[in-house]
């Protein structure tokens, strides 16, 4: 294989890219590139040891956020109900599950989108596609839709705004164990997933007290106080990737520290194109999103191409299969990898095959699908003998009413109330910690 270098991708195809201005474009990567990074080496090692644990069976990782994030949410309410909610579903997780959780964001990053068309024709007037607010706006104006370089420059600081904040709850206390009973949000603590969440929340209480009697408080016991929490979002827009791609210091190694974990979508993951080529390059642990489209061999070649020291934590396939074809396709992948013996944590978005519109005209997603997709991915993986290793959730801390189903039972003539999304429709809170509960039970089985 020819030698890998930050822009070696640029000698390969590339798909879902925006047409920018190049000058503007240059001048703008030449200022990302002396930025800080956001993250450190050592951190993104440490998540990658814990995904190892996960491929093994020893911890479950929890990924999810907002479909895209949105610079004008970017703002302390918003990002600490999504932090709240995910910490709800860790504890559900944990207690129930009975498994140590890897808690990734889809957060501080998540800006950019790709796109089924390049172009978006309204009225006889071709615009370019909206592609996320790291690229242009969603206004269906020239203006607004021109590909705008400096917007990447501030995707750079709204995520180090975003992290920032993230770092300091996780570390700061609000993130302590002993505060399980006040994530829990007063419209969903009213509910029945509310009380059991309560029920285990005061079971941790007691917990916490008698080992606080016993001489053991957060005092001695960091862990208790702090949370573990990472940042994560899809790669897609590779001159940002590159700029903020550094070489560790210490190791030598190649990082993109734009966040600890990317991942490649499943639009963009041919074998010869760029976005394999710059994932093969940086140490991150990375991950796929992978189709019933994908055959055996090609997902081989594809791992051999990624994670060719077969490094256990570094490659995560997550699988979007969409509820109806989880059972038929699934099992020929996973034999496959493992009579190759090859290194992989098995996670499951069980979102973004099960999109449809619903006949208020809303894109929506039903919660029983939801659902069903991940008890399937589960028994495919008990069936095989291997791991069923995490999750990936669209989700918001808010109330708002953009899924079908749940403990809401939330109906077509529903959507409409508080459809807030600007891109996929999100799991709301209570839907959220319904979810973590059934697959508390599916990991105890
Ligand atoms: N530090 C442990 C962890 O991050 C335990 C922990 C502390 C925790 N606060 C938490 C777990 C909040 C879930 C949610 O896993
Ligand atoms: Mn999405």
């Amino acid at each position: 294989m020819s030698i890998w270098t930050p822009d070696s991708w640029r000698q390969k195809p590339i798909l879902q890219q925006p047409t920018w201005p190049e000058a503007e474009l240059k001048n703008t990567f030449g200022r990302l590139k002396t930025l800080p990074p956001l993250v450190f080496a050592g951190e993104i090692e440490t998540l990658k040891a814990s995904l190892a644990k996960a491929a093994d069976g020893q911890a479950f990782v929890l990924q999810g956020g907002d479909c895209a994030e949105d610079f004008s949410r970017c703002n302390a309410p918003a990002i600490r109900e999504t932090l709240k909610v995910i910490l709800q579903m860790a504890v559900v997780l944990t207690y129930a599950g009975n498994k140590q959780v890897v808690k990734i964001g889809r957060m501080a990053g998540q800006y950019a989108k790709p796109r089924s068309s390049d172009t978006e024709t309204i009225g006889g007037c071709t615009l370019p596609s909206y592609r996320g607010d790291c690229v242009n706006l969603p206004e269906f104006t020239p203006e607004a839709r021109r590909a705008d370089p400096e917007r990447l420059l501030q995707s750079y600081f709204y995520s180090t705004a975003t992290l920032n904040l993230l770092r300091a709850y996780v570390s700061g206390g609000f993130a302590d164990l002993h505060r399980v009973h006040v994530w829990n949000k007063e419209f969903v603590a009213q509910s029945s997933q509310g009380r059991r969440y309560e029920d285990i929340a005061n079971r941790i209480d007691d917990a916490l007290n008698f080992m606080n009697a016993c001489g053991v408080g957060p005092g001695q016991l960091p862990q208790l106080r702090e949370a573990e929490f990472y940042t994560s979002h899809e790669a897609l827009v590779l001159d940002y990737e590159e700029a903020l791609t550094r070489k560790d210091s210490l190791s030598g190694r190649w990082y993109d520290c734009s966040a600890h974990f990317i991942w490649i979508g499943e639009r963009t993951r041919q074998i010869d194109g760029a976005h394999l080529e710059f994932f093969r390059g940086v140490n991150n642990p990375i991950g796929v999103k992978i189709s019933s489209k994908l055959e055996p061999d090609e997902l081989v070649k594809m791992c051999h191409v990624l994670n060719p020291n077969n490094e256990k934590g570094r490659l995560t396939l997550t699988c979007r299969f969409g509820k109806d074809k989880v059972a038929a396709n699934l099992p020929r992948l996973v034999e496959k990898i493992k009579s190759e013996g090859l290194n992989v944590l098995w996670s499951c978005d069980p979102m973004h095959g099960n999109t449809f519109t619903a006949t208020s005209g809303y894109k929506t997603r039903d919660f029983d699908h939801i659902a069903g997709e991940i008890r399937d991915f589960f028994a495919v993986h008990k069936a095989a003998g291997t791991v069923p290793g995490g999750v990936h959730f669209e989700l918001t801390g808010d109330n708002v009413t953009e899924v079908k189903g749940g403990g809401q039972n939330i109906q077509d003539h529903d959507l409409g109330d508080r459809y807030l999304t600007n891109c996929d429709p999100r799991l709301n809170c209570q839907q959220a910690l319904e979810m973590s509960f059934q697959v508390a039970e599916m990991l105890r089985q």
